[in-house]
């Protein structure tokens, strides 16, 4: 499923580029803004990010970012470093020019603090949610096993007893979960994808009123679950699902 929908993705974004505004070449009446010299957030955002986390932030194939509970939680820092660094081993690219991307520093800026002032976070105190970042690495066997138990909770309903996908699309799937980070897997379990109809961690996040919140170390037991699934289910090794699936993806 995921990996569907980035391959999707790629046809659209190369069949745009072709089409329209070479980079370089001026439009009459254009007065040669120079590309560097852009710094509004909706003009940034909508060459650079929309198209993989969506025209308003939300039903592209990546994470969206206008999403109140991502924005609640997720720190400043990690949206400066994230832009300018990108996400080494997924599809985020980065953007800053020192790190081979193509915006300035101070793009990198604009666009990074913006977020939380374009798209508005939620009304919850941070403390009432768990934690952005993991305590401890996704990749713990005792963490991983117990995570099985809180999937039959929390997920199987509707991607399946195994995740191999129901009501909802299949998540067990190495050629998708190779292409998120540990850092995405754990986001998505806090904060769901309510673009698409995935609830969040809790009531107030989309979850059946009697539905327990996931506690933080359910969070990180239904993290190293994901994780350990990168490595099973086709008998192929993450690594070759990963070459796979990220071949012919537009890595700039
Ligand atoms: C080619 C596709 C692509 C483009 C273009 C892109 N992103 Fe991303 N972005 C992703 C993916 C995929 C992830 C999730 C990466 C992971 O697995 O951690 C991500 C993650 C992020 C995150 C972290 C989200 C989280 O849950 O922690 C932020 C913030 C972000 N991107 C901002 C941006 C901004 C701002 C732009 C434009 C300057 C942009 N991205 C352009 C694909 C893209
Ligand atoms: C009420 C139904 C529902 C529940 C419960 C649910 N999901 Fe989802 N999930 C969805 C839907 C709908 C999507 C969107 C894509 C699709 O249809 O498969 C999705 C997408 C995802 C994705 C992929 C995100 C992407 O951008 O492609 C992951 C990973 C995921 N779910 C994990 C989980 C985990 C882990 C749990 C348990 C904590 C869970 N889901 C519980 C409905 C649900």
């Amino acid at each position: 499923m995921g990996a569907h929908r980035w391959g999707g993705m790629v046809v659209v974004g190369l069949i745009a580029a072709a089409g329209c505004d070479p980079p370089g070449k001026p439009r009459p009446g254009d007065d040669a803004v120079r590309p560097e010299q852009v710094l509004d957030f909706g003009k940034l955002y909508a060459q650079n990010c929309s198209g993989c986390h969506g025209a308003d932030g939300r039903l592209g194939p990546a994470p969206p970012l206008n999403d109140p509970l991502f924005l609640v939680i997720v720190p400043d820092a990690e949206l400066r470093r994230t832009v300018a660094e990108g996400r080494p081993g997924t599809p985020m690219p980065p953007f800053d020019q020192a790190k081979g991307g193509p915006l300035t520093a101070e793009q990198v800026r604009v666009l990074a603090d913006g977020i939380k002032r374009r798209w508005h976070p939620a009304t919850v105190s941070p403390a009432a949610v768990p934690a952005y970042a993991a305590a401890s690495p996704a990749t713990d066997g005792e963490s991983s096993a117990r995570g099985i138990v809180v999937f039959a909770r929390a997920c199987a309903g509707c991607h399946g007893d195994h995740g191999q996908g129901s009501d909802a699309g299949a998540i067990h799937d190495p050629a998708f979960l190779t292409l998120c980070s540990d850092q995405a897997l754990r986001r998505y379990v806090i904060t769901g994808r309510p673009d698409l109809g995935m609830p969040g961690f809790s009531p107030s996040f989309g979850r059946p009123a009697g539905f327990q919140p996931l506690s933080a170390q359910e969070v990180e037991d239904l993290s190293a679950l994901l994780a350990s699934w990168r490595k099973d289910g086709t008998g192929r090794s993450a690594a070759a699902a990963g070459t796979v699936a990220r071949g012919g993806f537009p890595l700039p």
